[in-house]
């Protein structure tokens, strides 16, 4: 079967771009407003964009609600120019889902999802403290595409708890990353070299 997104129209055509692009890391993106509001959100449009220098982008779609004109993570990264991106533990999922909830600007989403807020080394977003890997990025750039805007932000720090760093090695096992398929997840379901 060949499907032109022409005629698939754009809802038949982000399901299927959804559930072709699978499974998808969560960025679980922290920011802080410019009046000191702490905010949350999942972005599964996710990759490493550069290598060197450490780069991360997301894409941000457009609010699907009136409250806004656009996200608030959006907004609050054209106004600080920082973020943190924190992975999502399986153990953390229903936290991350809440946090996908549209709330009002002036909600604290660490507070809604029942997460504390740690300190940043360099940027004045901070880290959610249960989160077992976090990177603190600096903005530098937002490209509008289409209906999205894609943030790439410098990695300038990695944050990563003790127990899941050894020989330069990340343990994947213990950092049990949520993955994003169409409408739902899954997780981890073994780890294998190749050639088998
Ligand atoms: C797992 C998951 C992944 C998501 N990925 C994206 C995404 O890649 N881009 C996007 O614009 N919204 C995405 N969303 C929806 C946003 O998280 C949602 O619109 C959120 O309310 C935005 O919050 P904000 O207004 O605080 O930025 C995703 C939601 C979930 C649950």
């Amino acid at each position: 079967m060949i499907l032109d997104p022409e005629d698939l129209g754009p809802r038949e055509t982000y399901k299927f771009l959804t559930a072709s692009v699978v499974p998808r890391p969560i960025a679980w993106v922290s920011t802080v407003s410019a009046d000191g509001v702490n905010n949350l959100a999942p972005f599964s449009f996710y990759t490493v964009a550069s290598r060197d220098p450490a780069t991360l982008v997301i894409s941000v779609g457009e609010r699907t609600d009136d409250q806004a004109p656009e996200k608030d993570t959006l907004r609050n990264i054209e106004d600080t120019r920082e973020f943190v991106v924190n992975v999502v533990s399986v153990s953390l999922a229903n936290a991350m889902h809440e946090s996908s909830l549209n709330h009002a600007p002036e909600a604290d989403e660490f507070r809604a999802a029942g997460l504390s807020a740690a300190k940043s080394e360099l940027v004045a977003a901070p880290r959610i403290s249960e989160a077992r890997i976090s990177t603190e990025c600096r903005l530098d750039g937002i490209i509008p595409i289409g209906s999205d805007h894609l943030v790439l932000g410098r990695a300038v720090r990695f944050h990563i708890l003790d127990d899941l760093y050894k020989s330069g090695r990340v343990d994947l096992e213990a950092l049990d990353p949520l993955g994003r398929l169409a409408g739902n997840y899954t997780k981890l379901g073994g780890i294998f070299n190749l050639p088998m």
